[in-house]
């Protein structure tokens, strides 16, 4: 017997098998919070994108601070999207996280600018980590009711992404400092 998801979504597979649920969990639930894992992963996934092409394209006075720090934060972000999907696998689900469903998913448009001054580039990644922060905040109620395990890894995800963010903001208040 499989499940049948309500309606058409980013991830693998419309079903999921019942005895890949996680112990407590309905089919019902572990498709709902899937579906907001997926998305949680396509803005995570392309803001990692958003990051490196800010790191190939910055310029300025602040360059070598900045394209180094960048690295940084693809790899914290990276491990975000990594959480995610295998939230995802392990609540039964499939992730998909190829380039197409990043492009459907995500809740954002291309990043608009190339080269361009460091600071003119933190100040768009500010209200980057802004958007992703307000959705998985969004996200956290929503699978607060259902799965209290994905809304604590949701949590910890928005608390990264916050320190992500306040580093970001930290240079844009002082850039001498960085
Ligand atoms: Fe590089």
């Amino acid at each position: 017997m499989t499940i049948a998801t309500p309606d058409p979504g980013l991830l693998f597979g419309p079903h999921i098998e019942p005895d890949e649920l996680v112990p407590g969990m309905s089919a019902a639930d572990s498709v709902a919070v899937a579906r907001i894992l997926e998305t949680r992963l396509m803005d995570t996934l392309d803001l990692q994108l958003v990051l490196k092409h800010i790191h190939w394209n910055v310029v300025g006075p602040n360059f070598i601070a900045v394209h180094e720090m960048l690295d940084q934060h693809v790899d914290a972000v990276q491990e975000l999207s990594d959480d995610l999907a295998e939230r995802i696998s392990a609540i039964g689900a499939v992730p998909n996280g190829n380039a197409g469903a990043i492009a459907a998913g995500r809740s954002t448009s291309d990043y608009v600018m190339g080269r361009e001054d460091a600071l003119v580039h933190l100040a768009a990644l500010d209200a980057a980590y802004a958007r992703v922060i307000v959705d998985h905040r969004q996200a956290i109620r929503f699978v607060a009711d259902l799965d209290p395990v994905t809304e604590d890894l949701l949590v910890e995800h928005t608390r990264k992404l916050e320190a992500l963010q306040w580093l970001i903001r930290s240079f844009l208040r002082n850039p001498a400092s960085a």
